[in-house]
């Protein structure tokens, strides 16, 4: 009797989440109205990119990861519903230019030319480049990379600093894949020598990937992650105000050690 209580509750929640989904779809906006109906934000993101976001297609369909554990906290303190599109890197920008979606949360380093498309957050977390390369390919500087082939994702600040490393050792063949998977297995099947990614993200394909091992780009620095809004949004205030308070309040730290630091 009580499991089947329980049971029913589950289904009616279900029945009411969907419900409320089915609101938020149409894209409706009468907040304030009694406060029943919330307005939406569309979040704009490419999950191919755990920690940040992922699909984890053993356990759902659902995007998950630190960056919608950032954009939920945000859209539930400034009272939004939250909807999450999936794209391809390459098309997060143009699809705020369009306004197809309101932010993107993607990992995204702020660069003077996306600058010149989009505003951008506060920094609210910083990585470093790894250059990811089969363990017996025998490179382990970025001199090694001579005449090689590189791998990127398409319209990532990776690109540019593929460029660089080319200048500086000589020429390399740059490859540009959508996705970060592509990369891993063009990797794998010796289609490219090696692929730059972010070390948090390089270091799940690391784990899970025993033929793979990975260096740092020491001279190249850090990249910082920040979220992009239309040029001129009123959100980058709001959101920038809860980041400040995540990051005060300890949340941001938890978030961190939840996603990149939980198995070492
Ligand atoms: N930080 C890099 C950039 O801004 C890569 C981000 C890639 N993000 C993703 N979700 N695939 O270009």
């Amino acid at each position: 009797m009580k499991k089947n209580n329980k049971l029913l509750s589950i289904a009616l929640s279900c029945v009411l989440s969907v419900g409320l989904l089915a609101g938020c779809g149409t894209g409706s906006t009468n907040q304030g109205s009694g406060g029943a109906e919330k307005v939406t934000l569309v979040m704009g993101t490419s999950a191919d990119y755990p920690p940040y976001e992922f699909i984890d297609t053993a356990v759902s369909d659902e995007i998950i990861g630190f960056d919608v554990d950032i954009a939920n906290y945000i859209a539930e303190k400034l009272g939004f519903e939250l909807k999450i599109q999936d794209m391809d890197f390459g098309g997060l920008i143009p699809a705020l230019t369009n306004n197809r979606v309101d932010f993107v949360l993607a990992g995204m380093t702020p660069t003077p030319e996306r600058l010149e498309n989009v505003d951008f957050s506060d920094i609210y977390y910083v990585a470093e480049q790894m250059i990811v390369t089969k363990s017996d390919s025998g490179i382990t500087t970025l001199a090694d990379l001579q005449g090689k082939k590189v791998g990127v994702q398409l319209g990532s600040i990776q690109v540019g600093l593929a460029n660089d490393i080319s200048e500086e050792v000589g020429g390399v063949e740059i490859v540009e894949r959508n996705k970060i998977t592509d990369l891993i297995q063009e990797l794998k099947a010796n289609r490219i020598d090696v692929a730059i990614i972010e070390d948090k993200v390089a270091k799940g394909h690391l784990n899970a990937n025993a033929d793979l091992s990975a260096f740092v780009i020491e001279e190249e620095g850090e990249a910082g992650s920040a979220i992009a809004f239309p040029k001129g949004s009123e959100l980058r205030d709001q959101f920038n105000e809860v980041l400040r308070e995540m990051i005060e309040n300890g949340e941001m730290d938890k978030l961190v050690l939840k996603w990149f630091y939980s198995e070492e």
